[in-house]
């Protein structure tokens, strides 16, 4: 191991050598059976987590909310949904993760509130309400026959128009998400003061560690609210991220919101907080750097959500699950680019292939078939986790928890992006103007949606895998005694054992795995994925079989074996989804 002061490239910090476990409150463990996950119900699974060696735990939001979005429509920051639990429970939450040595963040969801927060409903309740400012209000357009239009034609991100009319003051207002999430106006001093103080004060005073920054670059919009140009002639709503994403203030804001408030905290154990922001559509590495150096003092870290795109439609056109398959080289270049954007620079990264967006990674990924979803699952540990950044696990990934059955109907989804997505395609295929679409949308979504990561933690073999006593808000996987934490924590040979070795030796070889500088070799090759990491004097060499055949191994230049994803190896040749780690000191 080099020692501490020899680490010259990138600045040693916490957050970037700590690997993070993202809970949804949901689905995670419920403690009263009633069917929703709680926050006891994650209280008593702390030894759980904590015998995993993460270092900190993120919590989706657990804030009150009408539940149209899960949490992210956020009725009052300052108190939790009743059936998760309270204020109380939260913070014996944050105790027990500092008892066990892990930190603790929050989800910090503020370019919008639900329409129930009572800023909302101040802001409509007349024109002249103080807080009217406090989102957007625009009046109606009329077309040449005199029929109401929006102020603009954006389409929003879970499918239709981004403004909804309000009858009572006979104003649009705008939301980039559901009709029920209304766009907070940054532009106002006051509504951005608010924000600091009951989203985030509010919280870093009971003691949290850091924040997820939800859309993080979307508070600042063009003002002057310009028509997006007709890219999608079939659709009377169009795609304008432009005028919505990474706006003309948005480094302003983000700034204002480290000076003012973040830099003014510390962890429990005296060091600066974190923030990882999630940052759609900014395929630059300058655009990303621009957040993210530590000179600009904005955010610590972003995610960057090529990896999960891979298979979508462009993000923001309304394509998303319109799935077209990808080869393993796209993925390579994918990872090679976000590896090593910060070579040379103060900024920093993340690894990831999971989050509650998103279909499970063995299955988009990997290969969810019985006879090879451990395999792909433990390979695809291995590929992660000796890449550079911080990484984040979502819960189940570290047990393999795969997508829902492809015979579940549609009814079983439960997401307003999927709902929204399916209501659209059944429309535009009965109309004719697409009539393939609504086949499309559905084996995009049994694919891609965002409620297969949602489904309930699969503790054990009891009904509904352990997680309730009582019927799941959402149906439990029909593969629970089969795939469950319990019975893997008996077996040092389960995908939990191997996470949890992944977890001890990235920790061991941080240096390498954590700060190295990313390599990729054989670029083209549709089969392996093989990369080098070095870090001064020490190299690893990684490779990793993403297919169901044997594959040639690369030459390991008389470098030792550190790990394999299989038990036994093979001379010369990588078993089906097997992954490999050599190193040389
Ligand atoms: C991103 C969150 O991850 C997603 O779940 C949510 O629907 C949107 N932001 C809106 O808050």
């Amino acid at each position: 191991m080099v020692p501490y002061a020899e680490y010259t490239a990138h600045k040693r910090v916490w957050w970037k050598e700590a690997t993070f476990y993202q809970i949804y409150p949901a689905s995670f463990k419920d403690s009263n059976g009633d069917g929703w996950g709680d926050i006891p119900g994650v209280l008593s699974k702390i030894p759980y987590i904590a015998s995993l060696g993460v270092d900190a735990v993120w919590l989706s939001p657990m804030f009150d909310s009408p539940q149209i979005d899960m949490g992210y429509d956020i009725s009052n920051y300052e108190a939790v949904y009743p059936p998760y639990g309270t204020v109380a429970d939260v913070e014996n939450l944050i105790e027990a993760c500092h008892k066990n040595d892990m930190k603790f963040i929050l989800d910090l969801v503020v370019n919008h509130t639900s329409d129930q927060h009572d800023w909302f409903k101040e802001s409509r309740s007349s024109k002249n309400n103080p807080k009217r400012d406090w989102y957007f209000w625009k009046p109606a357009r009329y077309d040449d026959h005199g029929n109401r239009m929006p102020p603009t034609n954006w389409r929003s991100y879970f499918a239709g128009g981004t403004w909804t009319w309000d009858e009572h003051t006979e104003e649009y207002y705008l939301h980039l998400y559901d009709e029920t999430q209304p766009d907070l106006n940054w532009e106002n001093d006051d509504c951005r003061r608010a924000i600091y103080s009951s989203a985030m004060q509010f919280w870093l005073d009971r003691g949290i560690d850091g924040f997820r920054v939800d859309t993080v670059n979307k508070y600042s919009k063009v003002v002057q609210f310009p028509d997006a140009p007709v890219t999608d002639p079939t659709s009377d709503v169009q795609p304008a991220a432009q005028f919505w994403c990474n706006g003309p203030r948005i480094h302003e804001f983000i700034k204002e919101m480290h000076t003012e408030v973040l830099s003014k905290y510390r962890t429990y154990d005296g060091q600066p907080v974190v923030t990882v922001g999630e940052l759609s559509l900014t395929p630059e590495p300058q655009g990303v750097l621009n957040y993210v150096s530590a000179a600009a003092k904005e955010l610590n870290m972003i995610f960057q959500f090529d990896i999960t795109h891979l298979g979508q439609g462009p993000p923001g056109c309304g394509s998303k699950y319109d799935f077209t398959d990808w080869k393993l080289p796209e993925m390579k270049r994918i990872v090679e680019k976000w590896q090593t954007f910060i070579d040379g620079t103060d900024g920093w990264t993340t690894v990831f292939n999971e989050n509650h967006d998103n279909g499970r990674s063995i299955s988009r990924f990997g290969n969810d078939r019985p006879e090879w979803r451990e395999k792909s699952a433990m390979m695809l540990a291995l590929c992660f986790a000796a890449q550079t950044g911080t990484w984040f696990l979502y819960q189940g990934q570290e047990i393999g928890m795969v997508n829902a059955p492809m015979e579940w109907s549609i009814e079983e989804y439960k997401d307003v992006e999927s709902k929204n997505y399916w209501r659209e395609a059944v429309a535009v295929s009965e109309e004719g103007a697409d009539p393939t679409r609504k086949e499309r949308i559905a084996q995009g979504l049994q694919l891609m949606a965002r409620d297969h990561s949602r489904l309930p933690f699969q503790w054990n073999t009891d009904s509904n895998g352990g997680f309730s006593s009582g019927k799941p808000w959402m149906r439990a996987h029909d593969l629970y005694t089969e795939i469950n934490a319990e019975t893997q924590e008996k077996d040092g040979g389960s995908v939990l054992s191997f996470y949890k070795r992944m977890l001890r030796l990235r920790k061991e070889h941080s240096d390498v795995f954590i700060y190295g500088t990313f390599e990729l070799l054989d670029a083209e090759n549709v089969s392996t994925f093989v990369y080098r990491k070095n870090f001064q004097d020490k190299t690893a060499l990684v490779a990793a079989n993403f297919t169901t055949s044997p594959q040639p191994l690369p030459p390991t230049d008389g470098m030792e074996l550190l790990v394999s994803s299989y038990s036994k190896t093979t001379p010369s040749t990588l078993q089906p989804f097997e992954g490999r780690i050599y190193i040389d000191y």
